[in-house]
């Protein structure tokens, strides 16, 4: 996470009202449930749900692995605590799916970073978002770089109708439900975030140079480290 994607989460949980649900999906080690539950109004719920299981945590990680996911487990909980944030995060361990029923009411803002393979990426927009408020936030990671993220997001997000496309930071996307109506609101919200996918090529090749260990290529890309 990049300090400008920090302060885009720190924004979009500093104007939620008291009172306010937040729900972080993929919590990894406490970073961004840190600066959300840091940001956001005293009387707002945050909700980390993460089954740390040590899959699915970054590229090539895709298997579980139980001592991987307990060490996760431990620096969350630690760095939660050296944040004083503890009391404020409800951690839910338990993958996405299965925290639907258990995690309840409306959600004002979600903020989704868990699993990036297509089928996770598209059950995560779809199912939670779908408990989204109007005029409610959706934060997307890896949006517009991640292969599943991004056509996660193609599928609902661009030819969908409940949310407009706000900006990114990186790789960090921002979404307002508001329904589009409009067939012409549409075509511009579905032209602005096809016009990312020039950005999402150019993220596409610095991996592959980086895996190929083409550093330099990577980096005449505009990218020598793992576009975030
Ligand atoms: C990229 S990391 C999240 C990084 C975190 N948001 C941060 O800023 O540090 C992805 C996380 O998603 C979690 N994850 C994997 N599968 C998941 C699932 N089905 N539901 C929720 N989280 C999942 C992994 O355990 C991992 O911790």
């Amino acid at each position: 996470m990049t300090d400008a994607q920090a302060g885009r989460l720190w924004a979009a949980a500093a104007r939620l009202a008291p009172g306010a649900r937040i729900v972080e999906i993929g919590s990894f080690r406490g970073r961004s449930a840190i600066v959300l539950a840091r940001a956001a109004p005293a009387a707002a719920e945050v909700v980390a749900i993460d089954p740390h299981g040590g899959s699915d945590r970054g590229p090539e990680e895709y298997t579980p692995d139980r001592e991987r996911g307990d060490a996760d487990h431990a620096a969350f909980t630690e760095n939660l605590r050296r944040a004083g944030v503890a009391e404020r995060v409800r951690h839910v361990r338990l993958p996405s799916d299965a925290a639907l029923p258990v995690v309840e009411g409306p959600i004002d803002l979600l903020y989704v970073d868990g699993a990036h393979r297509y089928g996770p990426a598209l059950a995560d927009l779809r199912d939670w978002g779908a408990r989204v408020v109007p005029g409610g936030t959706l934060l997307v990671h890896d949006a517009f770089s991640s292969i599943g993220v991004t056509l996660a997001q193609l599928r609902l997000l661009v030819a969908g109708t409940e949310f407009r496309y706000v900006g990114r930071s990186g790789t960090l996307a921002e979404y307002r439900r508001e329904p589009l109506a409009d067939p012409r609101a549409r075509a511009g919200n579905a032209a602005r975030q096809v016009g990312q996918l020039g950005y999402f090529g150019r993220n596409l090749a610095v991996k592959v140079a980086l895996t190929a260990g083409l550093t330099p290529v990577a980096r005449a890309l505009g990218s020598p480290t793992w576009p975030y």
